[in-house]
C-alpha cells in the first residue's frame, strides 16, 4: 500500500468543507487517481464546536493554524482561511518553512505576497498551488501551465467575480437599477463581508494579477493592476448599450504590449452576441489567447463550495502525484519585471451624453471629437420631450489619450449637459 499523502487542513467555511464532503465521498476514487490515499490528518478553524453539515470528528485538532501548518505529521498545508495577512500569512510561511507544499484558494494573499511566498516555497524545495484562487472551479491555472505551455500568451481576460456578474445580469434582466440589485444580492449573501472586494473590483483584480504573472511570466503587481468598479454602471447605460448591440461586463483584462504591460479591471461593453455577452448569473468565464492555439474559452462555476473545493482538490491530487510546478509556472527568480503599460491599448468607445436641443449642438461634438482625432462610428439620438437630448456616439479605435482631449474639449462647448459617460468596448 503506497504511503497516504497527509492534509493540515486550516479553515472550515465553504471551501474547507466541500474538501472534507469531497475526500469523504470520494476517497477511493481520489486515491485511484492520485495513485495513493489522501488524508486529512488534521484541521484548524475558528470555533471547534460550530455545526459544519459535515463530521469532522475523526481529524486531530489544532486551534492555532500555525500550529497546524507545522505538524510533522502533515504533508501538505491546504489554506483556506482566507485574507492578506495575519494567520493565512503567518501559517503559509511557517507550512513552507517547515517543508511542506502548500495549496491556497486565497488570492488576496499571494496577489501580495506571491514574490515573497513564492521564492521561500523554491528556497524550500517545495511549491504553492492556488487553482482554487483564481475563477472558482474552472480549472484556469492548468490550462495556462500545462495545456499552453508552448504559446506565447498575448492577452487574458474575462468575468472573473460571480456577484458582479450577476448584479450586471440582474439590472439587465429586471430593468433594476445598480442599488436595488445590490441590495439582492447583500440578501442572498452573494457579497462579501467587505462588499468592495467584489462591487469595488478588487477580488476580480487580485486573480486578474495572478492570472498576468503566470500568463506572461512577470512578477505580481496587483498593485499595478488600473482598478474600477461597477458601481458607478446605470441602468441607463445597460439598457442603452443593448440597444446597440453589447452588454456591460466587469472586464479584467491582462496583455503584453510593446508600452509594457497592460493589467486593467473596469466595466466595459462587450458584444452581446460574444461568449462573455452571453454569460450569465454567477458564472466566470475566462478567455486565453495564445499565439499557436489561438482564443480558448474556459467558462464555470467561480464560487461556491463543491466548484472551489474541486479546484482545490485538483491541486492536492497533483501534488499526491509528485507533479510540482513552479508557483508562477516559472521558478520565482525568472519572473521578469515588466514596466506597466501607462495607457490602454486603443479601443471603441461608447459614450452617453446629454445636449442642449439646439441647432448645431451635435455638431460641435463632432467636432470636439474629430479635433482629437477621434472617428465616429455610429451614432443614435433619442426621441425626447424635454429640450435636452440623450445622444449615443460608438467612436472608431482610439486611444484613451485622444479620448480624454475630447472629452475635456466637450466640457467647452457650452452644449453638453453634465458629464458623458465613456465605456471602452472589448473585442473578444
Ligand atoms: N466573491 C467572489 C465572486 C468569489 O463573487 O466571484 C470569491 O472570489
Amino acid at each position: 500500500m503506497p504511503e497516504p499523502l497527509r492534509l493540515g487542513l486550516a479553515g472550515l467555511g465553504t471551501v474547507g468543507i466541500g474538501v472534507v464532503k469531497i475526500l469523504q465521498n470520494h476517497a477511493a476514487l481520489v486515491a485511484a487517481r492520485a495513485g495513493r490515499p489522501v488524508e486529512i490528518v488534521a484541521i484548524s478553524a475558528r470555533d471547534p464546536r460550530r455545526n459544519r453539515g459535515a463530521d469532522v470528528s475523526a481529524y486531530a485538532w489544532e486551534d492555532d493554524p500555525v500550529r497546524l501548518a507545522m505538524r510533522g505529521d502533515i504533508d501538505v498545508f491546504v489554506e483556506v482561511m482566507g485574507g492578506s495577512e495575519g494567520a493565512a500569512k503567518a501559517a503559509t510561511e511557517a507550512a513552507l518553512a517547515a517543508g511542506k507544499d502548500v495549496v491556497t484558494a486565497n488570492k488576496a494573499l499571494l496577489a501580495l505576497h506571491g514574490q515573497a511566498l513564492a521564492e521561500a516555497a523554491e528556497a524550500a524545495g517545495r511549491t504553492i498551488r492556488f487553482e482554487a484562487a483564481v475563477a472558482g472551479g474552472i480549472p484556469v491555472m492548468k490550462a495556462l501551465t500545462e495545456g499552453m505551455a508552448g504559446n506565447a500568451l498575448r492577452r487574458v481576460l474575462g468575468v472573473m467575480n460571480g456577484t458582479c456578474n450577476y448584479i450586471l445580469t440582474r439590472m439587465e434582466t429586471a430593468g433594476l437599477p445598480y442599488a436595488t440589485v445590490f441590495e439582492e444580492a447583500r440578501s442572498l449573501g452573494y457579497l462579501e463581508a467587505d462588499p468592495r472586494l467584489d462591487v469595488g473590483g478588487i477580488d476580480a483584480s487580485h486573480k486578474l494579477a495572478l492570472l498576468a504573472a503566470v500568463a506572461f511570466g512577470t512578477r505580481v503587481h496587483f498593485e499595478q493592476v488600473a482598478i474600477e468598479g461597477i458601481e458607478r454602471v446605470s441602468i441607463e447605460d445597460i439598457r442603452l448599450a443593448a440597444d446597440m448591440g453589447y452588454r456591460v461586463k466587469l472586464l479584467g483584462v491582462a496583455q503584453m504590449t510593446g508600452r509594457g504591460l497592460e493589467q486593467r479591471m473596469s466595466p466595459c461593453l462587450v458584444p452581446a452576441d460574444s461568449p462573455l455577452g452571453q454569460l450569465p448569473g454567477g458564472t466566470n468565464m475566462v478567455v486565453i489567447e495564445g499565439d499557436s492555439v489561438g482564443q480558448i474559452v474556459l467558462r464555470g462555476p467561480g464560487a461556491g463550495e463543491g466548484p472551489t473545493a474541486s479546484a482545490v482538490m485538483a491541486d492536492v491530487v497533483d501534488l499526491a502525484r509528485g507533479f510540482r510546478v513552479p508557483v508562477f509556472g516559472v521558478p520565482a527568480r525568472a519572473l521578469s519585471e515588466a514596466p506597466p503599460a501607462v495607457q490602454p491599448a486603443p479601443a471603441p468607445y461608447y459614450l452617453r451624453m446629454t445636449l442642449v436641443d439646439k441647432p448645431g449642438a451635435l455638431a460641435k461634438v463632432a467636432a470636439a471629437l474629430g479635433d482629437a482625432g477621434v472617428s465616429i462610428d455610429r451614432m443614435r439620438q433619442y426621441g425626447h420631450a424635454a429640450p435636452e437630448a440623450p445622444v449615443l456616439i460608438v467612436t472608431h479605435k482610439t486611444t484613451r489619450d485622444a479620448l480624454d482631449h475630447a472629452l475635456a474639449a466637450f466640457a467647452t462647448t457650452g452644449v453638453v449637459v453634465g458629464a458623458p459617460v465613456a465605456l471602452r468596448i472589448e473585442a473578444v
